[in-house]
C-alpha cells in the first residue's frame, strides 16, 4: 500500500517544511498543470527540480499538460521516481514510455474519468503504474466519482491478466473513509492531496490511509 500525499493542497510558502511533514509516506506526487489540457496552472521544470531536491522520499510527477511526448522527457532529466503523462495528451504513448524508462525513470499513463482502462490494453508492457484517475483532473479538493469506482476493478482485472508487474493508483477525492474500498477494488497506490495538508497531523493522516488501505486489501 502506497500512499502519495500531493503537494497540491500544501503551502506553497513553506514548501520546504510541508514535503519533510510527509516525509513517513511512500512519495511526493507533484502535479504540473499548464492551463491548457487542464484548466488550472500549477509549476513547471523549475520548480519540481526544486522540491526533488528537498523532498525526504521518491518523487512522483503527474503531468496534466500537452504536448506530453515532448515535455515529458524535461521532466525525467530530473531524475524523479516516476512520470505520469495522460493517455489522452499522447500521440505516440509507446515511444514515450519508451524514451522514459531508457531514462531510468518509470513510466506511468493516466486515464480520465472518460476514458475506458481498454484504451490502455495494448499498452501494458510499455508501462509501470496505471493512474485511473478518480475526479476530472485539475483541481485538488473534490468528491470522488462514484462511477470511476468500476474502472479501477477493471484495470486491476487488465493488470493481472497481463504478465506484467504495474502498480495501480488512484488520484482524486481519496479520503480515510474510501481508500479501504478502492484497495479492495485493487488499488495499490493512492493519492492524497486535501486529505493530508487538510489534516492537522500530516504524519498522523498518512498513517490512518495507509491502516485503512490494508484494511480493504484484506477483505
Ligand atoms: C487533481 C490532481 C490531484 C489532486 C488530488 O487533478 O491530479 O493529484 O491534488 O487532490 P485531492 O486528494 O484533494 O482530491
Ligand atoms: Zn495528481
Amino acid at each position: 500500500m502506497h500512499i502519495h500525499p500531493s503537494l497540491l493542497s500544501a503551502d506553497f510558502g513553506n514548501i520546504e517544511s510541508e514535503l519533510a511533514s510527509i516525509a513517513s509516506a511512500d512519495a511526493a506526487h507533484l502535479d504540473v498543470m499548464d492551463n491548457h489540457f487542464v484548466p488550472n496552472l500549477t509549476f513547471g521544470v523549475p520548480v519540481v527540480q526544486r522540491m526533488i531536491e528537498l523532498s525526504p522520499i521518491p518523487t512522483d510527477i503527474h503531468l496534466m499538460i500537452e504536448n506530453v511526448d515532448t515535455e515529458a522527457i524535461k521532466y525525467a532529466e530530473l531524475d524523479p521516481h516516476s512520470v505520469t503523462f495522460h493517455f489522452e495528451a499522447s500521440k505516440d504513448p509507446v515511444s514515450t514510455c519508451r524514451k522514459l524508462r531508457a531514462m531510468g525513470v518509470r513510466a506511468a499513463i493516466a486515464i480520465k474519468p472518460n476514458t475506458p482502462v481498454s484504451s490502455l490494453s495494448g499498452l501494458l508492457e510499455e508501462i509501470d503504474m496505471l493512474l485511473v484517475m478518480t475526479v476530472e483532473p485539475g483541481f485538488g479538493g473534490q468528491q470522488l466519482i462514484a462511477e470511476t469506482m468500476p474502472k479501477v476493478a477493471e484495470a486491476r482485472a487488465l493488470i493481472s491478466s497481463s504478465k506484467f508487474e504495474i502498480a495501480l493508483q488512484v488520484d482524486g477525492g481519496v479520503t480515510s473513509e474510501n481508500i479501504s474500498e478502492l484497495a479492495a477494488l485493487g488499488a495499490d497506490t493512492f493519492v492524497a492531496g486535501s486529505s493530508v495538508f487538510g489534516s492537522s497531523d500530516h504524519a498522523q493522516r498518512i498513517l490512518e490511509l495507509r491502516k485503512s488501505a490494508t484494511t480493504g486489501l484484506n477483505q
